[in-house]
C-alpha cells in the first residue's frame, strides 16, 4: 500500500528551488492531489543557507550531500533544481533509486547527457518531467488547444523572442561557465524551443549567429573570469512541415526584462501571447468575421485551462502558478490517479530540445546550416570528463 504522504527531496533552493516549493504548498490549498505532498528533505550546498531555506521553505529536514536526499528510501520524487551540470547525474543516480524525478530545462548540458537521462527514465519506468513550465501558462495551454485543434489552420510560421538585461551587470557565476552549463543564452532560454516544438512540432533544420559581447566578468571574489558561453543569438529554421522558424533571445537587451513573447501564423490565423502580459492571449481564428484582426482574450474565464481552480473572472494570474498547474499532473501520475498530462514535457521533449539547442550552436560555430538529426555530439561532458582524468 502506498504510504498516505508523497516525500519530496528537493534539490537546489535558488530561485527554482523557491519557485517549485511556493508551488508545493500551494496546490494543496487550490487543487489538493489524490496524496498530499510532504516537503521531506532540501539538499543544498552551504549549511547555514540551506538550513534557513529549509526551515523558510517548510521542509522537514536539510542535507548538504544531494545523495541523501536521493538515497532517503521516503523520498518518491525527486525535484532537481540545481545547476545544469548536476542535472544527469543527480537525474540519474534518483532513477536508478526507483524515484519518479522532475528536472529543470535544459535538461543537460548537451544532447548525450540529456540522452542518458533518458534512457535511465525509460529504463526505470518511473514518471519523468522536464519542467517546461511555461506550458501550464493558461493562455499558453489555450494557445496549444486551439493550434490542435485547427483554429488557426496549418501553422506556417513560428516566431519567438525571449529578450532580458541582466547579462550586462551579472557577476561571474554558473551561467556564464560552459562547463557547468553547457551553453549561454540557447539553452538558457530553452522554452522558446520547446515551445516552437509544442505548438508546431518537431524542428529539422537551423541556421544561426551567436554573440558573446562581454568577454571577461569578474567573480564574486573580483577575479577577472573568462565567459565561455554565448550571450545571445538569432536563429532561423524550418520544421518538419516546412514551416519557418524565427528565433532571438538574449540577456544583454537593456530595458527587457523578461520579453518573452510567441507568435504562430496559420493558414487562417495568428495567436499571439507574451509573459509580461501573462493572462492575454492575442488571437485571429479561421471562423473570426471581418474585420479579420487580432482580438485580445483576457484567459481568466472558468473555462479557460486551469482556471476553474482560481479565482471569479478577470482576477489575474501569474508566472508562480504555472509551477502550480504543471505539479497537479505531475503529482496524480505518481500517485496513479490519472496518466501524465499529455500537455507535460517529458524527459524525451528535454533530449528533443538539446538536440535544437546543439544544433543551433553547431551551426553558428560552423556557419552553415544543420539537421537537428546531425545534432548528437561527439564530445559529450561525459566524454570531456573521462578524458580529463586519463
Ligand atoms: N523553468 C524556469 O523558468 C527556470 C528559470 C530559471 C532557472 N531555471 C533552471 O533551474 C536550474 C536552477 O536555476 P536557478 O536559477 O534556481 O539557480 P540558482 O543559482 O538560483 O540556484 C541553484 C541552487 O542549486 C544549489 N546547488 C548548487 N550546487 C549544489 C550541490 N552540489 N548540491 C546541492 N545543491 C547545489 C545551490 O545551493 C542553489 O540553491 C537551472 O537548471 C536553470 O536553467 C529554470
Amino acid at each position: 500500500m502506498s504510504p498516505p504522504h508523497i516525500d519530496i527531496g528537493m534539490v537546489g533552493h535558488g530561485f527554482m528551488g523557491r519557485a517549485h516549493a511556493h508551488a508545493l504548498h500551494t496546490l494543496g490549498h487550490v487543487a489538493p492531489p489524490s496524496r498530499p505532498v510532504r516537503l521531506a528533505v532540501l539538499a543544498g550546498r552551504d549549511p547555514a543557507r540551506t538550513e534557513r531555506m529549509a526551515r523558510q521553505l517548510g521542509f522537514e529536514r536539510w542535507t548538504t550531500d544531494w545523495r541523501e536526499a536521493v538515497a532517503d528510501e521516503r523520498v518518491e520524487i525527486v525535484a532537481n533544481l540545481a545547476p545544469n551540470d548536476l542535472h544527469a547525474v543527480v537525474s540519474i543516480a534518483a532513477l536508478e533509486a526507483g524515484k519518479h524525478v522532475v528536472c529543470e530545462k535544459p535538461l543537460g548540458r548537451d544532447p548525450g547527457e540529456s540522452r542518458r537521462m533518458l534512457e535511465a527514465a525509460v529504463t526505470s519506468g518511473r514518471v519523468h518531467a522536464c519542467s517546461f513550465n511555461y506550458r501550464f501558462a493558461p493562455a499558453v495551454a489555450l494557445a496549444s488547444d486551439l493550434v490542435r485543434a485547427g483554429r488557426i489552420g496549418r501553422p506556417v510560421h513560428f516566431r519567438a523572442q525571449y529578450l532580458q538585461d541582466w547579462g550586462w551587470r551579472a557577476p561571474f557565476g554558473w551561467h556564464f561557465d560552459a562547463e557547468r552549463t553547457g551553453t549561454g543564452a540557447i539553452g538558457d532560454y530553452a522554452h522558446v524551443i520547446d515551445m516552437a516544438r509544442h505548438l508546431v512540432g518537431e524542428i529539422e533544420e537551423v541556421a544561426a549567429h551567436v554573440a558573446t559581447f562581454v568577454p571577461e566578468r569578474a567573480d564574486d571574489a573580483g577575479r577577472a573570469r573568462e565567459v565561455t558561453v554565448e550571450d545571445a543569438y538569432v536563429a532561423s529554421g524550418r520544421f518538419a512541415t516546412g514551416a519557418l522558424l524565427n528565433l532571438e533571445c538574449s540577456r544583454m537587451a537593456h530595458g527587457r526584462k523578461a520579453h518573452q513573447t510567441f507568435e504562430v501564423n496559420g493558414e487562417e490565423g495568428t495567436i499571439r501571447w507574451e509573459l509580461e502580459d501573462f493572462n492575454r492571449l492575442r488571437v485571429l481564428l479561421a471562423d473570426d468575421a471581418e474585420p479579420r484582426s487580432f482580438r485580445d482574450v483576457l484567459v481568466t474565464e472558468p473555462q479557460h485551462p486551469f482556471l476553474r481552480w482560481w479565482w471569479p473572472t478577470g482576477h489575474v494570474l501569474g508566472w508562480e502558478h504555472t509551477f502550480v498547474h504543471q505539479w497537479a499532473g505531475i503529482l496524480e501520475a505518481v500517485a496513479g490517479a490519472a496518466p501524465l498530462p499529455a500537455r507535460q514535457a517529458t524527459f524525451e521533449d528535454g533530449w528533443r530540445a538539446d538536440l535544437v539547442v546543439a544544433a543551433i550552436g553547431r551551426a553558428a560555430r560552423d556557419r552553415r546550416t544543420v539537421a537537428v538529426t546531425d545534432a548528437e555530439p561527439q564530445r559529450t561532458h561525459e566524454h570531456r570528463s573521462r578524458e580529463h582524468h586519463a
